[in-house]
């Protein structure tokens, strides 16, 4: 047996300034790390720098401070790049998350190539964020979007995904790396190569996928991949859309506007060259420079380490589920990362989530916008503890003390 990675989450916590703070009279545990996760001093430290020393438009002014806020822009897209492996940086299109992405994907995507007839496939487990628009797409093309089923384990069935791939005319399937309500972590490797023997493209909505391990887009060979900053420890409002350059390249914009062109005359526009032709209008700057710093933070932690010390959170955490009483567990995958969703007898998920505030306890409670799974459960929603790499176990026992205290009230 290979000995555990060692990493302590106290050696980093100071590096989180907002982790330190009491709610309602308490040390705050925060365990809403899938809704976003808090920002070291670094992250915060970047974005402050930038506009107090750096600021200008990028890409436009001739004059040393906007060349600099270029050069800092630019150095983050590549920090992008090689963080996630990408084969160049004409492959790394800013965007404001994971939903613009799958968006942009999409409308310019599937708006160029699915026909009347043609199928999207999603599995059941989808955040709406990757339902919603292939069905907006799907309605304009005359194309139909399909659920793929999940077992009530939470895991996509393969043998269906493989009847579905089969029998219809599917030109894209987008799935989920780690699926946002119930923590299971599809096993995206087979789906893309599922995918691509039937000539199907593959969309991945990385947003919960991309903070618990190293992501290389190559080895994976998947076509588009999104994921947003403020998961990874950087801020809101900025994201990544990796997508190979050839489908860039044939695809029309996403919109219009500045920076995305190279000739415009009333006549006809000529579109600018990737990755500008997806970045119409002033890029979040600040939020690229932000997220760069984030992956510079990731980058000088053992990245075996933290995701040991986050699978050992889950595992612990499961093991306590087990032993309480009334606690119903609704995540049940084999293999899952990062979120844990349950309920409690005869209570209502958002009464839970309320009396664990009472006790200084972050979760999120409700549907996780994942409707479909949640009616597939027969539920309201569920409580959702999602982990990330400065929680400790010690919060783990703090979550179940407070449930303890819940279920006296219920
Ligand atoms: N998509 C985020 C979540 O799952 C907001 O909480």
């Amino acid at each position: 047996m290979t000995a555990p990675f060692p990493f302590d989450p106290e050696s980093i916590r100071p590096d989180f300034p907002l982790l330190q703070q009491v709610v309602n009279g308490q040390q705050l545990v925060y365990l809403d790390n899938a809704s976003t996760t808090q920002k070291p001093e670094a992250v915060i430290e970047a974005i402050c720098h930038y506009y107090r020393c750096d600021n200008a438009n990028v890409h436009r002014g001739s004059y040393a401070l906007s060349d600099r806020a270029t050069c800092r822009f630019e150095q983050a897209r590549l920090r992008v790049q090689r963080f996630i492996n990408a084969a160049c940086q004409e492959e790394i299109i800013w965007t404001r998350g994971t939903t613009e992405g799958i968006n942009l994907v999409a409308q310019c995507y599937g708006g160029q190539v699915l026909k009347a007839g043609d199928v999207v496939l999603a599995p059941t487990m989808e955040h709406h964020a990757n339902i919603v628009p292939w069905q907006m797409i799907a309605a304009r093309q005359g194309a139909t979007l399909k659920a793929v089923p999940v077992s009530n384990q939470g895991e996509i069935d393969l043998d269906a995904f493989a009847a579905l791939l089969k029998d219809n005319p599917v030109k894209i399937v987008s799935c989920a790396h780690v699926c946002n309500s119930l923590g299971t972590v599809n096993p995206i490797e087979t789906i893309i190569k599922m995918a691509h023997a039937e000539g199907a493209m593959v969309m991945i909505d990385g947003a919960q996928g991309i903070s618990h391990w190293p992501v290389d887009v190559q080895a994976l060979d998947v076509d588009f991949y999104a994921f947003s900053g403020h998961k990874m420890f950087g801020p809101t409002g900025i994201g990544v859309l990796y997508a190979k350059k050839e489908l860039l390249d044939a695809m029309p914009p996403f919109m219009g506007g500045g920076e995305m062109i190279e000739n415009v005359t009333f006549a006809k526009t000529i579109y600018n060259h990737l990755p500008f032709k997806f970045e119409a209008g002033t890029p979040n700057i600040a939020g690229a420079i932000g997220l760069a710093a984030a992956i510079d933070y990731l980058n000088q932690l053992d990245r075996k380490a933290t995701a040991a010390h986050e699978a050992s959170l889950l595992a612990y955490t499961q093991e306590r589920a087990h032993d309480c009483d009334g606690l119903i567990p609704i995540s049940r995958a084999k293999h899952m990362a990062g979120a844990f969703s349950f309920n409690i007898e005869g209570a209502h998920p958002s009464d839970v989530g309320m009396l664990l505030d009472q006790q200084a306890i972050a979760v999120r409670t409700g549907q996780h916008c994942a409707q479909p799974v949640m009616d597939q459960y027969c539920i309201p929603g569920t409580v959702r503890a999602s982990f990330s790499i400065y929680n400790t176990h010690a919060e783990v026992d703090r979550l179940f003390e407070a449930i303890e205290k819940v279920k006296m009230f219920i």
